[in-house]
């Protein structure tokens, strides 16, 4: 019989602790907006994908594959530089498997960052954007299937997925560190393909500021959990507008290298302050 996956999660578990002595409290997902960010830890131990037992392994440009400990701040955190997407062919449970773990490592709050592109006629290129909310219907849910009771209810209350009191710090942060900040709801895809302008144009009328092809299932995962997130979006394209030029993910990458210093200064400073 195929093992659960709290048998898994369960070695996954014990090989970390081989690996790691202290608690993370923090864990941060490092998505294509903050690839950089691992400048910014003292770091105390690195551990690759590959060599943690049932975690997949990322494939994608951008995205470099190992689990970071150590601390920023003065906090010890758990951080991982490069996440694992639906669209590279994982189930929802695969994508969401190290978030399950790092909870269980111990975390109490989880920063998470992504690229995304705008469909708020008022962004542009390089803006941040706080997510307040995310619609997720454009992605499997992961926590389809039979649930387990241990980590959390089968019907998780999602009212407030991205916790407000986080929202607020990262605002007085950014009015006190001059990061200019939007805010708005985060629309989730499965991807690979940008959208059409048609699927732009949609996504805005449902009331969506921005899209991506990430986050939603590992935040649904957390609230599962009962573990607070925070998260963050760097706009790297503009997918509401009038010229026919075309989005390719080398530009995306580009517009999420330049705004990345202003987006690891917030989550240093939120480290420092959460
Ligand atoms: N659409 C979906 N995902 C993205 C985009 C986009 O325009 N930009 C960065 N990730």
């Amino acid at each position: 019989m195929s093992q659960s996956i709290i048998e898994k999660a369960k070695e996954t578990l014990e090989f970390l602790k081989g690996q790691y002595d202290d608690t993370p409290q923090i864990g941060i997902v490092l998505g294509s907006g903050l690839g950089n960010f691992v400048e910014h830890i003292k770091i105390e131990r690195e551990v690759s994908y590959k060599d943690i037992p049932h975690f997949p392994v990322s494939t994608v440009k951008g995205h470099s594959g190992k689990l970071i400990f150590g601390e920023i701040s003065g906090k010890k955190i758990v951080a991982m530089s490069g996440r694992f997407h639906f669209y590279e062919g994982y189930s929802s449970q695969e994508v969401t498997f190290p978030i399950r773990v790092m909870k269980l490592l111990g975390i109490q709050v989880l920063l998470l960052s992504n690229a995304a592109g705008g469909v708020n006629p008022g962004f542009k290129v390089g803006d941040i954007m706080i997510i307040n909310d995310h619609i997720s219907f454009g992605t499997m849910n992961p926590l389809i299937g039979k649930n387990i009771d241990e980590w959390g209810t089968r019907f998780p209350d999602m009212s407030e997925p991205y916790k407000k009191n986080l929202i607020a710090k990262a605002k007085e942060i950014g009015a006190k560190a001059n990061i200019a900040l939007k805010e708005g709801v985060y629309f989730v895809v499965t991807g690979p393909t940008f959208e059409t302008h048609a699927e732009y144009r949609m996504i805005h009328v449902l009331g969506a500021d921005a899209v991506g092809m990430s986050t939603v299932q590992e935040v649904i995962i957390a609230n599962h959990m009962n573990l607070p997130v925070f998260a963050a979006s760097v706009i790297t394209d503009i997918g509401i507008r009038d010229d026919e030029n075309i989005i390719t993910h080398e530009e995306v990458l580009e517009a999420a290298k330049s705004a990345e210093p202003k987006l690891a200064q917030l989550f240093v400073n939120m480290i420092a302050e959460i």
